[in-house]
């Protein structure tokens, strides 16, 4: 026997019985970004790795140590999609969308990122993202986090709390950087091994370091809010009074500083304590310099991305219920012309009843195996067509998981019959 081959470490495949609540999942997400006027772009999986670099930053985590970064045939280095907001202003630079325009898109897919895999964390895993061009102002991040807030709410999810901060003007953010290196090198002996190589590269994100013997030297850094310009400090009240108007909760913690370089101003993570380490489900600000940095004009903007096997995840501990992927009956169809007629009754009835799922005998398989059968699919009903049926232009309703007696019916009344039973539209 040859040796099986199994998929990558960290990439999982979603198999029939969790795809329900992954279809779920996704639908009412989708419902939820449209009805805020948001429109889908498909975006490609993989792009030049150097868009990667410009727009989430060379010294970051993703783009030092994470990305699954490939030469094509030409040479070319290319990235799978780490995530969807460089591909996104990509895009949208490069079809003239934002120019002096304003946009809502969103989209959704597999990212990769080549982290150590644990519960929460893989290296395939999934997005919906949303993205907001061409508004400066602070309604767009309110909306943004209306709409997330909404998301949890139509998904019946209970128990994630938000923290918002700001990360000031690009201009507050180099002086803020200044202050940091300053304060960093006068502690020098105190700093790990990825902190002193980040010292003069990203100094902010040493703040986010997790190092339990950086912890104090951290908690007495210069805090951000201090050096932060009017201007940002202003946008942030104001979303903060959106915030407390539509009665959304937040924390402001000035640690949030986030693992991507491109954003200013407000930033945003959704919190569960319920997964462990990997908490966040939901994240996203504003990055009203990332347009430009790739080429485009000076287009203000802000999105965020929620990450859907975490969502899953949170749901299931919650014991939100998934729809069923069950056929709602399954044609049994015992006998040399029953066989024949099923598949033609089965296209009528799926005609007549357009959500019916319908699952047909195909084949010429004994009637107690079939009965066996139609049981595992789950289904409600078996519709059974014997020779006797076919004669009589009958078909026997069998009740599968209720104590109901078997019924006989004329064909041509069963689709009416099945709508009532079933309760189909
Ligand atoms: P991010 O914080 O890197 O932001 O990812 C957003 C969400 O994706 C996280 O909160 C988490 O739920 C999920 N996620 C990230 N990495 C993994 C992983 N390895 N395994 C499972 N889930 C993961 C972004 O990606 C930004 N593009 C968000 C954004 C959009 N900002 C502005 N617009």
């Amino acid at each position: 026997m040859s040796k099986r081959i199994q998929s990558i470490r960290g990439m999982h495949d979603i198999l029939p019985a969790r795809t329900p609540a992954w279809e779920a999942l996704e639908t009412a997400l989708r419902d939820v970004v449209t009805g805020y006027g948001y429109r889908e772009i498909r975006l490609p999986i993989v792009e030049p790795t150097e868009l990667f670099a410009r727009s989430i930053g060379e010294v970051t985590d993703i783009v030092e140590k994470e990305m699954y970064t490939f030469e094509d045939r030409n040479g070319d280095s290319l990235t799978l999609r780490p995530e969807g907001t460089a591909g996104c202003a990509r895009a949208g630079i490069e079809h003239s969308l934002l120019h002096n325009q304003r946009r809502r898109l969103w989209y959704t897919g597999p990212m990769f990122r080549h982290e150590r895999p644990q519960k929460g964390r893989y290296r395939q895993f999934h997005q919906i993202g949303v993205e907001a061009f061409g508004m400066p102002g602070p309604g767009i991040d309110a909306e943004l986090i209306l709409m997330s807030a909404r998301m949890w709410r139509v998904l019946g999810l209970k128990g994630v709390r938000l923290e918002i901060n700001t990360l000031g003007s690009a201009k507050a953010r180099a002086q803020y950087r200044e202050r940091l290196i300053e304060y960093w090198s006068a502690h020098r002996d105190r700093l790990d091994e990825d902190a002193k190589r980040r010292l003069h590269s990203n100094p902010l994100r040493v703040l986010d370091s997790k190092n339990p013997d950086m912890q104090a030297l951290i908690a007495d850094a210069p805090p951000l809010p201090e050096a932060l310009d009017e201007t940002s400090l202003a946008h942030f009240e104001e979303l903060k009074r959106v915030l407390d108007a539509a009665g959304i909760v937040y924390t402001v913690n000035p640690r949030l500083v986030r693992g991507l370089d491109y954003y200013t101003r407000t930033v945003f993570e959704w919190i569960t304590d319920a997964l462990g380490a990997q908490g966040a489900i939901c994240a996203g600000g504003r990055y009203d310099g990332l347009v430009e940095r790739l080429g485009g004009g000076p287009v203000p903007a802000a999105g965020f991305a929620v990450g859907l096997e975490r969502l899953l995840t949170l749901l299931e501990t919650q014991g939100v219920q998934s729809p069923p992927s069950s056929p709602h009956a399954y044609l049994v169809t015992a006998g040399e012309a029953a066989v024949r007629m099923g598949q033609v009754l089965a296209e009528h009835l799926r005609d007549a009843l357009p959500r019916l799922r319908l699952e047909a005998n195909v084949v010429d398989d004994g009637f107690k195996a079939q009965l066996k059968r139609a049981d595992r699919s789950g289904a409600e009903l078996a519709l059974i067509l014997g020779d006797e049926e076919v004669a009589g232009s009958l078909v026997a309703v069998k009740f599968l998981r209720t104590d109901e007696a078997q019924q006989t019916i004329g064909q041509s009344e069963l689709p009416q019959h099945l709508r009532a039973i079933l309760s189909l539209e």
